[in-house]
């Protein structure tokens, strides 16, 4: 039944998505500022002879890129390898770099601010944060309140249970109890197969599975990479077959930003093109 809701939201997304990239030639033509011309000169057929052109209509946008002090503050959550997660004092992987390179693109400089996972969408719509990247499932849920840039990962939820567990399927949850880690799509996923009672939340996924190993719940729902990385750093643990969900990762930018919303899709879209994409999450998740 879930999987009828994320089909809806990946539609809403792809929708959405359409909408930001037919409006984004136009606009990044249009307003291109200094900051701008490195991701758009490629995809806009830019060149030198643009930016003097353009001269006034700059003043405006630069205002608003000097404002941000040529840094872009990320939002994210760093419990979450490969994704984002804590290496010593450094806060590495796939989404850190994939933001890293949007930055250089922009010419802005990329500052991490570390959270809850429930609180990167409020950060992202308070603008306390420019952009939340944090393996982030578009949903149409969220799309009520942040909008998302193109998307630049599939994912899905699986399910890590102890070895030996009797439950070998999404059938066998019911009436057993789920961690999971508190706003993800697999809370959401959960709550929906085995009801609000049965799911216990946990700030960070590393606690759920903690919880499943002193035997404390059943089974952990998360997304599927994550998964894998908990599941190789502890014994006895086995990740079912069965994929309870497709999803797609974006980055949520604040409602209406489409000027930012522009300039990272074209930076995403050069560095797809270009294979940094596939390079980054290749390091971090080798090709089986
Ligand atoms: N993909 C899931 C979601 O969007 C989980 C993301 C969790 N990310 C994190 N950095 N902890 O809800």
């Amino acid at each position: 039944m879930k999987k009828k809701a994320l089909a809806l939201a990946l539609a809403a997304c792809m929708a959405a998505s359409l909408a930001a990239c037919s409006g984004s030639s136009s606009e990044t033509t249009a307003a291109a500022t200094d900051a701008e011309t490195t991701a758009a000169e490629t995809s806009a057929e830019e060149t030198t002879a643009g930016e003097e052109t353009e001269a006034e209509e700059t003043t405006a946008e630069a205002a608003e890129t000097e404002a941000a002090g040529g840094t872009l503050v990320m939002a994210t959550n760093a419990e979450f390898e490969p994704w984002e997660y804590h290496d010593g004092d450094a806060i590495v992987g796939i989404d850190v770099e994939i933001a890293q390179a949007i930055g250089e693109k922009l010419g802005m400089d990329v500052e991490i601010e570390d959270m809850a996972f429930d609180s990167i969408i409020p950060a992202v719509t308070s603008g306390k944060a420019d952009f939340g990247a944090a393996g982030m499932t578009v949903t149409e849920d969220r799309l009520q309140s942040v909008d998302f840039t193109d998307t630049y990962a599939d994912a899905s939820q699986v399910i890590i249970v102890k070895e030996g567990s009797d439950i070998t399927g999404s059938a066998d949850l019911v009436g057993k109890k789920i961690g999971v880690q508190l706003g993800t799509t697999g809370d959401l996923l959960s709550t929906d197969l085995v009801g609000d009672e049965n799911v216990e939340r946990y700030n960070k996924g590393f606690e759920a599975v903690q919880a499943l190993l002193q035997d404390k719940i059943d089974a952990v729902v998360i997304d599927s990479a994550p998964a894998k990385a908990f599941v190789s750093q502890s014994e006895g643990l086995v990740i079912l077959d069965e994929a309870l969900s497709q999803e797609e990762y974006a980055i949520a930018v604040k409602k209406g930003n489409t000027e930012l919303l522009d300039k990272i899709n074209a930076a995403l879209a050069e560095l797809k093109e270009d294979g940094t994409i596939d390079e980054i999450i290749n390091k971090y998740i080798p090709a089986e």
